[in-house]
């Protein structure tokens, strides 16, 4: 019997990660199936139970059960704790460990894949919720030289830049408080491009040679990237990478063995594309 592995979410099927995960596996030769799997929204913990009580080894969480999985471990990894939330569930001799491996597939995306070092850098990240709370601490162990996050609701900015103080400074406001700012990298971790709307950056915020990165994909260029590019920025990347490298990530939480990365983003670059 191959090793069970399911991805939980709420919707769910539209999710590349059975095919991210069938193709590490084949690459890697580990004989699993990953499948993906609807969880009602107020069912979380009874399908992990019956999906562990099923067989199953692990599995990835998204849309709207991150802080529920964080909740339902037994064991947390210093990154899950300090993200609040859990995208990696691995289950082990009766114990749920809780892993989130968001921020360290956005860092390798960008420091491996785009080839772009975060150490000494002018950081700005925008939007306070759970995809930039998530993000935080892997970026703060690059060492840039200085993180701001930037909210529609500054309070929440505010309060997020001080969860994380304790390891580097950190500093949070409103969007008005970027007037007369620059940045080499601007992360969007906002769902603002969901409902349409663009963000109130002001002008000479991209410094030269700035990457705009947003944590959001889609068909073409995403909003973000648009404005950012009329904005200045000298370079933009989408969240496909990031995608590709949490899964990585998670793979190697569960396997112990590292994917290439590379093969499987180049395909569904092409997928999204055609
Ligand atoms: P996620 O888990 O994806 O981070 P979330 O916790 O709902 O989702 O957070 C969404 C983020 O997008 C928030 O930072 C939100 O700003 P507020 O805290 O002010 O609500 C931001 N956001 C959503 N729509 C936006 C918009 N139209 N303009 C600017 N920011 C927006």
């Amino acid at each position: 019997m191959p090793d069970l592995y399911a991805v939980f979410g709420n919707p769910i099927a539209h999710s590349k990660s059975p095919a991210i995960h069938a193709s590490f596996a084949a690459s890697t030769s580990q004989d699993m199936v990953y499948e993906a799997r609807l969880a009602p929204l107020d069912g979380f913990a009874p399908a992990i139970a019956e999906f562990v009580a099923a067989g199953g080894k692990g599995a990835n969480v998204t849309v709207p059960f991150k802080e529920d999985a964080f909740r339902l471990a037994t064991r947390l990894s210093d990154r899950a704790a300090r993200a609040g939330a859990v995208n990696t569930l691995a289950f082990a001799d009766g114990e749920v460990f809780g892993d989130n491996t968001d921020g360290a597939g956005l860092v390798r995306d960008i420091t491996l894949n785009l080839g772009y070092s975060l150490n000494g850098r002018r950081i700005l990240l925008l939007g306070a919720g759970g995809a930039s709370r998530g993000v935080i601490a892997p970026l703060l162990a690059e060492k840039p030289a200085a993180l701001f996050i930037a909210n529609r609701s500054a309070e929440k900015a505010v309060k997020l830049a001080e969860d994380f103080s304790d390891i580097a400074p950190v500093n949070g406001g409103s969007f008005a408080d970027l007037a007369g700012k620059s940045f080499d990298l601007l992360i969007n971790a906002t769902s603002a491009s969901l409902a349409g709307a663009s963000l109130p950056l002001p002008p000479g915020l991209f410094a030269p040679g700035a990457l705009a990165y947003d944590m959001m994909y889609g068909k073409g260029e995403t909003p973000f990237l648009l404005q950012a590019r009329e904005q200045g920025a000298a370079r933009g990347a989408d969240g496909l990478g990031m995608l590709v490298e949490q899964a990585a990530e998670a793979f190697f939480v569960w396997r112990a063995v590292r994917p290439q990365t590379a093969p499987v983003l180049a395909d569904l670059r092409a997928k999204l594309a055609g």
